[in-house]
């Protein structure tokens, strides 16, 4: 349990002493400084369940209070706001607590078992800048889920079928006729097919079969023919779109890997197949799916909707599979295979009223246990200038690649790494450009839309990635001193200027950021607190000399609070799945 936690309890339990009951107590940080690190606000609500009047709560509540020489100068303000402050000496041996074991400033939720679906990227497409945000928030909120506590099995759910197969091998067809896996007489093992496509090719190829489908009636009938088969299992067509799917699974696991997202299942949306035939049964059993028009649809209105709720399609008229239909046979298939207590989905927040629909229908067929909660966490767009959705010059989705490259560039004109090795360079240039667009992209709340600005992004002076690296690298070239100094005992004595005080208390903070970001699934938080606490210790470390401190103490009390920051930094940029580089 984090300190400040351990320590509200003790309050609660002084509340209880001093006659009243407050539950959960938990401290407010205060918004007037100067009367108090914290503020505790119990005493009006406690006046309205006991019928007395909130100062003399409040009294009795300070007097239990100051029996305890961790708080200093209790006061009460106004009708009965109690402003504390903790004694240097607590601030103190809490740091010393946390320096020795982090674990001392995170408190632990109590741990269930979840999947996590994120990425959805689409297999022989190029994973664009619409895929960005769910790889960054779902692998950062995994990241910080098992940090909490949570055992999480994370999937990328890849779009690996559907009308995109259809297209990309119809276009090969046109491309390569001559491939035997056209040739209606071949009795060979298509598998041993030589036949090679690099992601480049794969890349172009979508979009060029997709507008001629959709300006060519015929090849868009043919489009569908081929998926249908493909879908039945056709011999020759699973054997070349397995090997696609190989070439571009490649390339797409390659980009999650330079923005530092990696999945423990590596599905996709045909993986569900053996589990379609239960997964309808299970759902016709419960008598609620309806006949229309040939397919199976399902109502999933309620009546205190008060907005459009259409029913679900479960599956088409001609048998064929669709993207609900295999979300729903993908939750079965998950709650066999691993049954967790809940499924999270990051998926862009148009895809909403659908998954609402998905879930509704999961729950009142009974494909999830009652007690699975099924979520789904919608994100914002990343925009261009003109507030719309992000395009390359010529209006086509740009792919994560050439976003990673503009932010490359940005990064190399504008931020000197003539202080790293040669060889390192590169990578250097990397770590701080992905930094940058990840830390841009968890700044604004989950759910917002925000604007890409590269130069913005890659400013070392402001928040961003960039600036947060340099100052945890900086910290990190101090310690190293120190310890060429052969300075071994690291610990705090003394709390000295206000800019120290400041750091500790913003530090016994991170407990509850970290809760607050998980309850919400978003990671501004995160971000926010990260350049708060880097901010105070730049204005720490402008006023401090800490390598020519005379004072022993004090020396290895400043050293200690630079630690401690770069421990939290490191630990908070790890979660948030951004590398830190050696130097810069
Ligand atoms: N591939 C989908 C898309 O690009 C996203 C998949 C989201 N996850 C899911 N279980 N449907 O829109």
């Amino acid at each position: 349990m984090s300190i400040i936690k351990e320590l509200e309890k003790e309050v609660e339990e002084k509340i209880k002493k001093a006659g009243y009951k407050s539950e959960n107590f938990v401290f407010t940080p205060s918004s007037r400084p100067d009367l108090g690190d914290y503020q505790i606000n119990d005493a009006m609500a406690l006046a309205k369940v006991y019928q007395e009047p909130p100062r003399a709560i409040a009294e009795k509540i300070v007097k239990e209070l100051e029996m305890d020489n961790r708080f200093t100068n209790i006061n009460i303000a106004g009708p009965g706001f109690i402003n504390i402050t903790l004694s240097d000496e607590f601030l103190i041996s809490s740091m010393n607590k946390i320096l020795e074991d982090i674990n001392n400033n995170i408190d632990r939720v109590s741990g269930k078992k979840i999947m996590m679906d994120y990425g959805g990227a689409n297999i022989a497409k190029t994973l664009h800048v619409g895929h960005l945000r769910s790889a960054n928030i779902g692998e950062a909120v995994k990241r910080l889920a098992r940090l909490l506590g949570h055992e999480v099995i994370s999937d990328v759910h890849f779009g690996d079928i559907g009308r995109q197969s259809g297209m990309v091998i119809s276009e090969i067809k046109e491309r390569y006729p001559h491939l035997p896996y056209f040739d209606e007489e071949y009795r060979g093992n298509y598998d041993k097919i030589e036949f090679s496509i690099t992601p480049e090719e794969l890349g172009e190829i979508y979009p060029t079969a997709s507008i001629k489908a959709k300006e060519d009636e015929t090849k868009m009938e043919e489009v569908i023919e081929i998926t249908k088969e493909l879908e039945e299992g056709k011999a020759a067509y699973v054997s070349l779109w397995n090997k696609i799917k190989e070439v571009s699974i490649e390339d797409i696991t390659a980009v999650y890997k330079r923005i530092n997202t990696e999945f423990d299942l590596l599905e996709g949306e045909s993986d569900c197949y053996p589990y379609i035939k239960e997964t309808i049964n299970i759902m016709e059993k419960s008598g609620l799916l309806e006949e229309s028009e040939g397919a199976k649809i399902i109502n999933v209105k309620r009546e205190e909707d008060n907005s459009p709720m259409p029913p679900l399609v479960v599956i088409k008229s001609n048998d064929g599979t669709l993207y609900a239909t295999r979300d729903l046979a993908t939750i079965h298939s998950r709650m066999e295979r691993f049954s967790p207590d809940e499924i999270w989905y990051f998926v862009d927040n148009r895809q909403a009223l659908y998954f609402e629909q998905v879930f509704r229908a999961s729950m009142l067929t009974g494909l999830v246990k009652e007690e699975t909660k099924l979520e789904f966490f919608g994100f914002g767009t990343m925009t261009g200038k003109d507030g719309r959705p992000f395009k390359t010059r010529d209006g086509s989705v740009m792919a994560l690649k050439d976003l990673i490259a503009s932010i490359k560039d940005e990064t190399l004109k504008r931020i000197n790494i003539d202080m790293v090795e040669e060889e390192k360079r590169e990578e250097t240039a990397e770590m701080i450009a992905i930094a940058a667009l990840k830390y841009a992209d968890f700044l604004p709340f989950r759910t917002k839309d925000y604007v890409f600005d590269p130069v913005k992004f890659t400013d070392l002076e402001g928040k961003t990635g960039p600036y947060l690296l340099y100052s945890t690298v900086r910290m990190k070239s101090l310690l190293e001193k120190v310890e060429k100094d052969g300075i071994k005992e690291i610990s705090f004595h003394k709390l000295k200027g206000t800019n120290d005080r400041l750091l500790a208390l913003t530090i016994l903070k991170m407990p509850m950021v970290l809760k607050k970001s998980l309850e919400v699934k978003s990671l501004n938080e995160i971000a926010e607190y990260l350049y708060k606490l880097t901010s105070i210790y730049n204005s720490f470390y402008a006023e401090n000399k800490v390598l020519t401190e005379e004072d022993k103490q004090l020396k290895s009390s400043w050293t200690a609070l630079t630690k401690l920051t770069f421990n939290i930094n490191s630990l908070l940029l790890k979660t948030l799945g951004i590398k830190v580089p050696e130097k810069m």
